[in-house]
């Protein structure tokens, strides 16, 4: 304990970070997209699930009887067998959400999977539409087409956290779904998310999260998710700005994985920030 003064100051100083450009900024929703960014990339789905990750707004995801789940938050089995809803805040005032939409839900697999062997498709709407009105807009499904329907996920006992990505692709009006995937109904099965994306011709990526779910103790030798507590993420500084900021503000999320050091060489500033910051608030806690 003889570290938590220290910590605690460093907790303390983010918190006025926070706040300091809290005061000068309507919102933090472009916060929120450079956060979820770093998320993508902390937990590996970036670069490989996706090559590249540019949300242009920031996508809330919430299950009943758990509310909305902050990004890599680990879940059970049982909390994620609802169909969950979705919601957008777009990045800014210039971004537009007007047309269809497809939601894909994929099994990335714990860190370390090889996504070249494809992706277990627990989800696929085509058609989906974004409300119209104040943010955040909700996602509808009504009137689209369930490819396949929302199935929660079953990892392999013992087989470690996976992480399920939650998009939302643009599907412009030249969208022609693939074979196979096709019609309503299509069983659950292995899919390759980016030969899907590339060959029905769908557009940008506008938004995304993720959750973790294990399925009993994790005897696998693949290091865990790192997850990291969002509210304690730092995030990239937004264009023109020299500072770097850190998110410390809202609830602190439940269940997130430990993070852990490793990381790739442009996630490192992020990563040991973001520890420190982690750390910080397991001072707070205990104190
Ligand atoms: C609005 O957000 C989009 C998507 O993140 C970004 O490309 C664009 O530069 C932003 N525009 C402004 C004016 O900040
Ligand atoms: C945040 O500000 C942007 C730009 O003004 C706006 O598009 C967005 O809807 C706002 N988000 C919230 C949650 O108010
Ligand atoms: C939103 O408004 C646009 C244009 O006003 C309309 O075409 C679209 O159908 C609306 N979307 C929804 C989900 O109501
Ligand atoms: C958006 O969806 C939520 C949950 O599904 C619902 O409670 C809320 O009323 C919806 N908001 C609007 C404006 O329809
Ligand atoms: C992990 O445990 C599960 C049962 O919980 C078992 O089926 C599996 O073979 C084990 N895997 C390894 C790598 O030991
Ligand atoms: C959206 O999808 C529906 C069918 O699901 C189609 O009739 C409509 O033309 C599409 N709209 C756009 C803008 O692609």
């Amino acid at each position: 304990m003889i570290f938590a003064p220290v910590v605690l100051s460093f907790a303390l100083a983010s918190v006025k970070l926070v706040a300091a450009q809290n005061s000068t900024a309507s919102n933090n929703t472009g916060l929120g997209v450079a956060a979820i960014e770093a998320h993508f990339t902390q937990a590996e789905l970036v670069p490989s699930l996706l090559p590249t990750f540019d949300p242009s707004a920031v996508l809330t995801l919430s299950f009943t009887g758990v509310g909305d789940v902050s990004p890599g938050q680990a879940l059970t089995q049982q909390q994620v067998q609802p169909v969950p809803s979705l919601s957008l805040t777009p990045a800014n005032s210039t971004v537009e959400l007007s047309g269809n939409y497809t939601i894909v839900m994929a099994d990335a697999g714990p860190v370390g999977t090889d996504e070249s062997q494809g992706q277990t498709r627990h989800w696929l709407v085509n058609g989906a539409t974004v409300a119209n009105g104040s943010a955040p807009l909700n996602v509808s499904t009504t009137g689209a087409v369930a490819i396949t329907k929302y199935g929660g996920p079953a990892p392999a006992a013992g087989s470690g956290p996976h992480r399920y990505a939650i998009l939302l692709y643009a599907q412009p009006e030249s969208f022609k779904a693939p074979d196979g995937l096709n019609a309503p109904d299509t069983p659950i099965s292995v899919f390759n998310l980016q030969d899907y994306v590339k060959n029905s011709g769908l557009g940008a990526l506008v938004a995304g999260t993720y959750i973790t779910v294990a399925n009993g103790a994790d005897n696998s030798s693949i290091p865990a998710t790192s997850a990291v507590v969002s509210s304690t993420l730092s995030a990239p500084q937004p264009s023109g700005s020299g500072n770097s900021s850190t998110h410390a503000s809202g609830s602190g999320s439940a269940g997130a994985a430990q993070p852990t050091g490793s990381s790739s060489a442009a996630g490192m500033t992020i990563v040991s920030l973001q520890n420190v910051v982690a750390a910080a608030f397991v001072g707070l806690f205990f104190l």
